[in-house]
């Protein structure tokens, strides 16, 4: 695509094909996404800045005008200059209100730096609390990425379940795990089981975890939660609590892993998660104590511009 200009057409083919680059889709009413995105093509035609007002020109990606370099610096719709928080994929966009289709997106581009190649800490050092001892336990993996827990687990004799909405993630963990499957369609919702076919016990539903119920997932034993309600949207908390709890029994152990995180500076997900904010949660349903905690500060975190990431062990109970 080019310009009237003749001019390589980088914003107008990224904001045609991801609009939420530069602003994102989803922090915002459809109808006015399109608007913005038909005055912000039409700005780019004219050779005018994309990122604010200022009347500049947008040919090369930067701002020759007012010498916005990159996407930490944006507007917003009435044009205002906005500044931006980093996100864990290294960029600005604002990811505070990620859908599946957003976390699909950076699946696509192998931003999953939050996947382990080992077991997690937590799990080894708690698979006994988890799993009281007791074989063949149904347990539950929300949000499971490709996890490598899900076959450590699976290896121990459990049946596990996860759900994650990456196609790409889910056939990546059998791929990496050199584990036939098949995939079913869901009737609940849109989207897809996988099952191994090997005598392994693992099955993950790829779909939207808020599109799903307990008629589908059925009860489970065990719940390990690594990474998963701490990267939900914040105000989606207690919708994630209320599809959680109707697949816990009275003797279900789940394990939640949650950070202390400063969202001040850095834009998460994951999002900072108290004691209190798993009481708000989950209090009226379970019985809550935190069982461990870790300074998890490394690298990564200090690349985020973060001081400190500490990050914390609950089990819940039902009451
Ligand atoms: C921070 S990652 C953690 C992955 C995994 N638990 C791990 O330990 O590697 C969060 C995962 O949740 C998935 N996810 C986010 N929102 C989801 C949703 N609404 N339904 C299903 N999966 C979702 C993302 O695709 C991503 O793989």
């Amino acid at each position: 695509m080019t310009s009237t200009l003749g001019v390589k057409c980088y914003f107008v083919k990224q904001l045609v094909t991801r609009p939420i680059t530069v602003h994102p889709a989803s922090a915002r009413p459809r109808g006015v996404h399109l608007e913005w995105k038909r005055q912000t093509v039409e700005r780019h035609l004219k050779g005018e800045c994309l990122y604010c007002l200022c009347g500049g020109s947008s040919l090369g990606v930067d701002c020759l005008h007012c010498h916005h370099t990159d996407s930490k610096h944006t507007a917003d719709m009435n044009g205002h200059k906005q500044d931006r928080k980093i996100n864990q994929f290294g960029d600005y966009e604002d990811t505070s209100n990620m859908k599946p289709e957003d976390w699909d997106y950076r699946w696509g581009k192998s931003q999953t730096q939050f996947h382990m190649p080992k077991i997690h800490p937590m799990l080894s050092k708690h698979s006994d609390t988890l799993t009281g001892k007791r074989k063949n336990l149904r347990i539950f993996l929300p949000l499971c990425g490709k996890a490598v827990d899900m076959k450590w687990l699976a290896d121990d004799g459990h049946d596990v379940v996860g759900l994650e909405c990456a196609e790409k993630g889910c056939r990546e963990f059998f791929e990496e795990q050199d584990m036939p499957y098949t995939t079913e369609n869901l009737t609940e919702c849109e989207g897809k089981v996988f099952k191994a076919t090997t005598d392994k016990k693992i099955a993950i539903y790829c779909c939207d975890f808020f599109k799903i119920s307990s008629k589908t997932l059925g009860k489970f034993d065990c719940i390990w939660d690594r990474g998963s309600f701490v990267a939900i949207p914040v105000t989606q908390r207690k919708q994630y609590s209320n599809i959680i709890t109707p697949t816990m029994h009275k003797d279900t152990v789940y394990l939640l892993d949650s950070f202390l995180v400063d969202n001040t500076v850095f834009g998460g997900p994951p999002f900072n998660c108290t004691e209190d904010d798993i009481k708000k949660a989950f209090g009226s349903q379970t019985d809550i104590k935190k069982i461990d905690e870790r300074d998890a500060f490394g690298k990564w975190q200090e690349s985020w511009g973060l001081k400190t990431f500490v990050e914390e062990l609950y089990m819940l109970k039902m009451k």
